[in-house]
């Protein structure tokens, strides 16, 4: 089970969880509003919005965002991935069956194929794809008019999208880590959803163990509720909560087994780094893609890893959280991280002042 990608039974379920209209998307303040803004603007013209890209780590809520732009603009919705368009040909028969004002939401933008890309630039920019008939030297492009539509791309690695594409898109929302008391109103929603009794300190102890996804809140939930139909009285209160969690080895920072892997390799095997992206994810049989967008987005947020130009290294908070202490002469040197410069220095056996010179 990777850290926030969703497998099939579940995506069955996420759809009944998932919030239709912008007010019942908890959380994300200034997304909302500014994608507000943009439909409510768009609707006093009665024009098709701008195409949106939104981008961020999985089980944010991109897929239901993009749901709740058809919604909220009442338009038909055709969903499509980046994995799918293999060739230039499967986009153009997806564009060209476009209805006026349809939103066409393209998961996983940044693994479409090269040829699609560049269909892609002008049917976003002029409405227009233009259909190859015939082959060789005799060859000739049609163009076709597009209906207008709304083009909605989501991402885990907006850095990817090449920059003509990333120009096309006329708003772009970043979607963040959820707090604690965001995730705990996710909760409450489900439960109501499920049928569950949630406790407050149920509630409380499942989100500050979901990783600041709200997809990892709802699936915890599943499984407090599974303990407590099973082994308890049918209440999510605080006690189901820990001894469900614990059966699942989530730890009380949420990190699940991929992260903890990551952390124990860095440590354990390159005595805390630096060391390349690959060569960790090798060492954790993943690949470096699944390591960089799943795990340490949120790795990097919690201060338990460091990106540095030679490569990532571990934080004092890393050896902690291990319980491990750091190998003699090691040194933690700060690292640039998500929210600024680590200069945290404590829980170190050795600690040299940091040296620029290294
Ligand atoms: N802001 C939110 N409010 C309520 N539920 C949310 C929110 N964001 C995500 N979810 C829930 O989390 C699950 C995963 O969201 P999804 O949109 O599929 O994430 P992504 O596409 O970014 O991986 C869905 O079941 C959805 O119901
Ligand atoms: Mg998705």
């Amino acid at each position: 089970m990777l850290a926030a990608g969703a497998s099939v039974d579940e995506r069955v379920i996420e759809g009944a969880l998932r919030p239709q209209l912008l007010a019942d998307f908890v959380g994300q303040q200034v997304v909302r509003e500014q994608l507000s803004l943009v439909l409510d603007a768009a609707k006093a013209r009665s024009a098709t919005p701008d195409h949106i890209l939104l981008s961020g780590p999985p089980g944010l809520g991109k897929t239901t965002l993009s749901m709740i732009v058809a919604h909220e603009l009442n338009a038909p919705l055709r969903v499509t991935s980046g994995p799918a368009i293999q060739h230039a040909g499967d986009l153009a028969a997806i564009l060209s069956s476009l209805t006026e004002g349809e939103v066409l939401f393209l998961d996983e933008i940044h693994r479409m194929a090269r040829p699609a890309e560049e269909m892609l630039y002008v049917a976003m920019e002029d409405f227009r794809v233009d259909v190859i008939v015939g082959k060789g030297p005799g060859a000739t492009a049609i163009p076709l008019e597009l209906p207008p539509f709304t083009l909605v791309g989501a991402t885990t690695r907006a850095g990817m999208l090449p920059g003509p594409l990333r120009d096309r898109f006329g708003f772009t929302g970043h979607l963040d880590f959820y707090a604690p008391a965001e995730l705990e109103r996710v909760l409450r929603r489900s439960a109501e959803l499920l049928g569950v009794e949630l406790t407050e300190e149920g509630g409380a102890e499942i989100a500050g163990r979901s990783r600041g996804t709200p997809r990892i809140a709802n699936r915890l939930l599943r499984r407090v509720r599974d303990w407590a139909q099973v082994r308890g009285d049918g209440v999510l209160d605080l006690d189901a909560s820990r001894a469900a969690l614990e059966v699942y080895a989530v730890d009380e920072r949420g990190l699940d087994r991929l992260d903890r892997s990551v952390l124990e390799a860095l440590c354990r095997r390159f005595g805390g780094g630096p060391v390349g992206l690959s060569t960790l994810a090798v060492s954790v049989g993943e690949e470096p893609e699944t390591v960089e967008t799943v795990a340490e987005p949120f790795l990097v947020r919690e201060g338990l890893l460091g990106r540095t130009p030679r490569g990532r290294i571990a934080t004092p908070a890393t050896w902690e959280h291990l319980g491990l202490t750091p190998p003699p002469g090691y040194s933690w040197v700060g690292a640039s991280t998500g929210g600024g410069t680590l200069t945290s220095r404590a829980g170190m056996a050795q600690d040299p002042l940091p040296d620029p010179g290294t």
